[in-house]
């Protein structure tokens, strides 16, 4: 029962993220320790956002505006990019673009995997696995992570472990909560997906639902967008923040699903209904919420309010059944287990912890840094696998620039 050293390495998305966790066996107790080090594919081209900016070169500023304006908005409050720049540009492009993504990830994937080592005062050597994600993702992001990965373990032959991005963000709970027992339940939201799971065992997954359209992210993302609210985050927070100033029974949107029976998703039909409120109500989006009127912030308050609780019931109904399905098929669960960026939201933790309650569970939920995408997820994976065998012989040492 030796220490293990495990680096991981996440970027399936647009974030780059590694960190490196520790087991250490002290006096029988199992002790982690934890290096993260996350960067945000957005800020390495912030440079070139500003000089395009400089010179009023749109084609490029429309190109690069994904990736730099929320991160300037966070940066510098005394940059001030044109609001209707903004609107302007954030109509024209909107999401993650996979060919700017790669570009950001080669671009700072060594510095981050370097300062990941140097935080927990390690090196390359040290280390007893690499564990990265192998999907599911952009493809051609994933491939930056999993070559600097196979670099790595080639260098020093090392073992390979190669992580499946959603099981890590299930099973990073039993990193935080270290009681968590299989079997145990598992929803899983973030702006790609929304999965109900039946985690048996470490490797033995039964999915009881899915989204048969947009996720729940991908609904926050767009109503934040829709209502014209500051991309100093993502969408999400700004829509949760905003909500709180609203009234959540003022605009009826229909909950999804009522008359499904199963544990499946369906956020498109929601959306819908949000741009449709949105329009009745004359919302111009391309005035700031910050030089808004009273009564046109209220509308939009009240519209965000409303669609979280909409949003927000749906998975509060389906985990409910979720919950009852994975009783049946293992009485002996204790736990439902919260994850992905949306579980960062607290509204949505509070209306979770009193369904699981009702169901005599208790509800884990990792810390908001280890809610969104990161290294430690995928570390820990690594580690948890690593430890019963589950791994990559290492790569070559050197192996020719296409082999991956
Ligand atoms: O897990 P994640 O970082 O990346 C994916 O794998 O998609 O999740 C990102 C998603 C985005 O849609 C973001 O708007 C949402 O999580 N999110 C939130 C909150 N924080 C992040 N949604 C609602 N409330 C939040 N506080
Ligand atoms: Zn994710």
């Amino acid at each position: 029962n030796e220490n293990l050293v495990v680096l991981g390495i996440e970027t399936s998305c647009d974030d780059t993220a590694a960190a490196v966790v520790t087991s250490l066996l002290v006096s029988l107790k199992l002790l982690l320790l934890i290096a993260m080090v996350k960067f945000s594919a957005k800020l390495s081209l912030l440079r070139e956002f500003l000089n395009a900016l400089k010179n009023s070169n749109f084609e490029k500023l429309s190109k690069l505006y994904y990736f730099c304006v929320p991160t300037l908005c966070g940066l510098s409050s005394n940059l001030e990019v044109p609001y209707i720049i903004k609107a302007e540009l954030l109509a024209r492009y909107g999401g993650v673009a996979p060919k700017m993504a790669e570009e950001a990830h080669a671009l700072v994937i060594d510095q981050v995997v370097q300062e990941a080592l140097d935080k927990a005062n390690l090196t390359e050597k040290d280390l007893t696995a690499v564990a990265v994600t192998i999907g599911p993702g952009l493809s051609l992001c994933l491939r930056i992570g999993v070559r600097k990965a196979r670099s790595i373990a080639g260098s020093h032959n090392l073992p390979l472990v190669g992580v499946h991005h959603m099981e890590a963000h299930t099973l990073v709970a039993r990193l935080v909560e270290r009681e968590l027992q299989f079997p145990f339940m598992a929803l899983l939201v973030s702006g790609g997906h929304n999965l109900l799971i039946l985690a048996r065992d470490l490797g033995d997954y039964i999915q009881l639902g899915t989204t048969i359209d947009d996720a729940i992210g991908e609904a926050y993302d767009k109503t934040a967008k829709w209502l014209g609210l500051d991309l100093r985050r993502s969408g999400g927070p700004a829509v949760e923040e905003l909500a709180q100033e609203g009234d959540a029974k003022s605009v009826k949107f229909k909950v999804p699903m009522k008359q499904h029976k199963d544990c499946n998703f369906s956020y498109a039909g929601l959306k819908t209904q949000v741009r449709l409120a949105i329009e009745a109500k004359r919302i111009n989006a391309g005035i700031s919420l910050a030089s808004s009127s009273d009564e046109e912030r209220q509308a939009r308050a009240d519209i965000a309010a409303s669609f979280q609780r909409v949003a927000v019931l749906h998975l509060e109904e389906k985990c409910e059944r979720a919950i009852e399905w994975g009783l049946n098929i293992e009485p002996s669960i204790n736990h439902l287990v919260v994850s992905g960026g949306v579980a960062s939201n607290k509204y949505v933790r509070a209306r979770l912890d009193e369904v699981v309650k009702r169901k005599g569970l208790k509800l884990v939920c990792p810390p908001p840094s280890l809610c969104t995408d990161n290294g430690v997820m995928v570390a820990w994976t690594g580690l948890e696998h690593f430890r019963l065998g589950r791994f990559d012989p290492p790569p070559p040492a050197h192996e020719p620039e296409d082999a991956v």
